[in-house]
């Protein structure tokens, strides 16, 4: 099968198209024939090695796992021994963070405890659009426990992959969405249904006397203080977006109880209630460019810059 491989850290150029085996399904795993994937952050991290620190489980010298890509749709091929849940031409989504990226190929082998029916109303595009960021949307906004309708929400980067679907979600949830864009995205993210619009262009975002029941940092460029000094009484703000490990660190060590990093982890359990809420018409993917598979390296230099107007999907094969 055609994939993308990298052989050491550096730039989106260091991707390039070869030839490699196909893989097998394991026991709980399913061989996906991949007819989309999107572009994650993580995958320029993973593909620069940065920050440094990763290297350490990346591989210290060269990458361990040669092929990126972690959020992918298409159609099973062939099912693990175990699988009952699956059967061939099950039209599927999933996300392969946590079991060794691969995506980004023609065929992979997916964990079914990672996968799940794709929903029906979306395209393969759309339906590989969802998985990373939405669940980190979610596991962000409920890590402090359920939001409750009413409650003030202050979302920071709304537009970006993750940003994107947290307003969406939020509103859902009945929330009051107070999203933090830039000045080309106040349009789009009132679109997503956001309440109010704060443009971090011409406004500190978390200054001027506004407090907040929950705060949702997708990008990671606040401190803690500056955290802390927008939640209303008994609020909670969750990290999820990184900057630097300064930052980091920061939440980490200075958070408390009030302040929390969350490392999200995809479940199959979550992609289904994300399928319902797709399906319900409560959450749309919202596709900023489409690339062809050979264009996989400028997919991936396009979001590292940071900007993207929510997702960037890979159309496999071209
Ligand atoms: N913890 C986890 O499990 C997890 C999961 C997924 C992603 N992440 C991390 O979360 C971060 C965001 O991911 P993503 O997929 O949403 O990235 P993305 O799609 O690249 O979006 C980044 C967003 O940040 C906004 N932004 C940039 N500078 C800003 C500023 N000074 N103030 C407010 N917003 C600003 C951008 O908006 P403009 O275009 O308007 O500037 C853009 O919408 C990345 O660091 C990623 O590694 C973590």
């Amino acid at each position: 099968m055609k994939a993308f491989i990298y052989e050491r850290y550096g730039p989106p150029e260091t991707l390039r198209m070869a030839e490699v085996d196909t893989p097998a399904p394991a026991a709980d795993e399913v061989l996906v024939k991949v007819l989309a994937a999107s572009v994650n952050a993580a995958d320029w991290h993973v593909l620069r090695g940065k920050p440094l620190f990763s290297r350490a489980t990346l591989g210290l010298l060269r990458p361990r796992h040669q092929i990126l890509g972690v959020d992918i749709a298409g159609q099973v091929e062939a099912v693990g021994s175990d699988v009952t849940q699956f059967t061939d031409g099950d039209e599927v989504y999933a996300n392969l963070l946590d079991h060794g990226y691969g995506g980004f190929a023609e065929q992979v082998a997916v964990p079914v405890d990672v996968a799940s029916l794709k929903p029906a109303s979306l395209s393969f595009e759309e339906a590989a659009a969802v998985p990373m960021s939405a669940t980190t949307a979610l596991q962000g906004l409920g890590h402090h426990g359920a939001l409750q309708p009413g409650q003030r929400v202050l979302i920071n980067g709304a537009t970006g992959g993750v940003g994107s679907f947290a307003v969406q979600l939020a509103k859902a949830a009945g929330a009051e969405v107070t999203a933090v864009t830039s000045t080309p995205n106040l349009e789009l993210v009132r679109s997503l249904g956001a309440d109010h619009v704060l443009d971090y262009t011409t406004t500190d975002a978390l200054g001027g006397g506004r407090r907040y029941d929950r705060v949702l940092d997708t990008v990671g460029n606040r401190s803690v203080a500056e955290l802390k000094g927008a939640l209303a009484e008994g609020g909670k703000a969750a990290v999820t977006g990184f900057t630097s490990v300064r930052r980091l660190l920061g939440v980490s060590l200075r958070g408390g109880k009030d302040v929390a990093q969350v490392q999200a982890h995809v479940t199959a359990k979550d992609l289904e209630l994300l399928s319902e809420l797709i399906e319900a018409g409560d959450v749309r993917p919202q596709i900023d460019r489409r690339y062809r598979f050979a264009e996989l390296p400028a997919a991936v230099a396009y979001v590292e810059q940071g900007h993207a107007r929510a997702k960037v999907v890979v159309a496999i094969p071209d």
